[in-house]
């Protein structure tokens, strides 16, 4: 779906060594630490899983998606030639030409086919690049790691972590990969990923299709011995359950102990709409059982790869919690310690005022739509968490602003999805402009300034 395709120079810690994460915090002077389908299933109720597959297209789109792969793959060579003989002058046409040029032809494809050919183009290097360096204003050290920039990419965008290094390069601080479950799995049956283009949203019931812990770590082992991974944004794996699996928590510490040592942080979620049960986790007996089970799991990695400061660990939780489960989520969160919170997941709920046909379809919610809901979200639990626990801001970030209102209301990084299904990767670069612009007007002279500012006493009159 990622209609996109996409530089910079610079190094990723995780990319250096099994012990990488560790050097990466002590540097940080950190602590030890489309298409429509006719499904009229609840939102909160994925399809069968014996439901017939669909072929994902038609006849007339089945013609429609050959010429869409052929041009666009065209427009990413010829793109990709011109910016690898002039990388730095080339970028600005590059980018053009993909935001004008090859988004618009993948958006003819249904919304997962464009996703899997922005994923390749990635894998290939032939994302447009920023070859330009991050402003020092929005450097950030957040639970021990030095992000270059506050904007990454979430998870579900690189499911299997096949085109990690290709994604920093357009820009992202940070790219997490995942959720990967332990076994391989298929997900549900297509379509499964739907775009709302009056909305500016995205509907999306994938219920976890996963390569599996043992290739996605194939893939990272490879990303890390390769001399090409010398970049400053920071890596986070993102773990998931198996459908079928009956101790959750069991999955999400296989998933840790696989793939820990490749990270820079991990993410247990427990907040997908699409794998049943998942969400019943953010109970106050559940969600504190899986994180305690988690941070063993993640403290055998750091024993194991002789790291003496735990990698981060965070939950990611849903933005349709009450405020009581907010609250409760917010009292396990401070009493174990765990990392910080990425707020949030994809919403079953669906807004009166949604305008686009796939609006009734089956999954979770994201892009526009989401914008507000995640933002308030994060408010709620950074203050329930009085502002102690760092929160990862995700949901409907399309602009600057939008990132900078998610750092007011108390989140110390900013993820994207959805905007690169409707503006590409091409707009990464100015949104982290529009935020430095947005920080410095403000006063600020950091990002770190201006987390939760919305909770304290104006220093100077805001732009909202
Ligand atoms: C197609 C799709 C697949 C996703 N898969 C995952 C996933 O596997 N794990 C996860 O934690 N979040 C997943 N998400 C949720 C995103 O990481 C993010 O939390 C959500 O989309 C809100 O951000 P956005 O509005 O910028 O898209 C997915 C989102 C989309 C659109």
């Amino acid at each position: 779906m990622l209609n996109y395709v996409v530089g910079r120079a610079v190094r990723s810690p995780s990319g250096w060594s099994g012990v990488s994460s560790a050097r990466a915090r002590v540097a940080a002077g950190g602590r030890p630490i489309g298409r429509k389908a006719s499904s009229s299933t609840s939102p909160t109720t994925p399809p069968a899983a014996g439901a017939a597959p669909s072929d994902g297209g038609g006849g007339s789109r089945g013609r429609g998606a050959y010429k869409a792969f052929f041009f666009a793959g065209t427009g990413f060579a010829a793109g990709a030639a011109f910016a690898h003989l002039r990388p730095d002058k080339a970028r600005s046409g590059y980018a053009t030409l993909c935001d004008s040029v090859v988004m618009p032809l993948l958006r003819m494809l249904d919304a997962e086919e464009a996703h899997t050919i922005a994923v390749k183009a990635a894998s290939l290097g032939l994302a447009p690049k920023d070859w330009t360096m991050d402003d020092p204003i929005l450097a950030s050290h957040v639970m021990g790691l030095r992000f270059p920039n506050p904007i990454g990419l979430a998870a579900g965008f690189d499911k299997h972590g096949e085109a990690v290094d290709g994604l920093m390069d357009t820009g992202f601080g940070f790219v997490e990969v995942g959720s990967v479950t332990p076994n391989p799995q298929e997900g549900n049956p297509k379509p499964r990923m739907f775009r709302l283009e009056e909305d500016e949203g995205v509907i999306n019931r994938c219920g976890f299709n996963s390569d599996g812990l043992r290739v996605v770590q194939q893939r990272l082992k490879k990303r890390q011995a390769s001399a090409m991974n010398g970049r400053a944004g920071l890596l986070g794996v993102n773990v998931g359950k198996n459908k079928l699996s009956e101790d959750s928590s069991a999955d999400f510490c296989k998933g840790i102990r696989t793939l820990g040592c490749y990270a820079d942080y991990l993410v247990v979620n427990v907040s997908s709409p699409n794998t049943p049960g998942l969400r019943d986790l953010q109970g106050v007996k559940a969600i504190r059982a899986v994180i305690l089970a988690a941070m063993d799991a993640r403290d055998q990695v750091c024993e194991s790869t002789g790291n003496p400061m735990p990698l981060p660990l965070l939950v990611k939780i849903a933005p349709d919690l009450t405020e009581r489960e907010k609250r409760d989520i917010a009292n396990v969160v401070l009493s174990t310690k765990v990392d910080g919170l990425i707020v949030s997941n994809t919403t079953v709920s669906r807004p009166s005022y949604l305008r686009s046909e796939s609006k009734g379809e089956a999954g979770g919610l994201s892009g526009k739509p989401l914008t507000k809901m995640s933002t308030e979200t994060i408010r709620d639990m950074y203050r329930l968490t009085k502002g102690k626990v760092p929160l990862i801001g995700v949901g409907g970030v399309g602009t600057g602003q939008e990132a900078y209102d998610k750092i007011r209301a108390g989140a110390s990084l900013v993820q994207v999805y959805s905007l690169l299904v409707y503006k590409g990767p091409g707009a990464v670069p100015g949104i982290k402009a529009e935020l430095a612009d947005l920080l410095k007007t403000d006063g600020f002279t950091s990002v770190a300034e201006a987390v939760g500012s919305d909770h304290r006493p104006p220093r100077k009159a805001s732009r909202k």
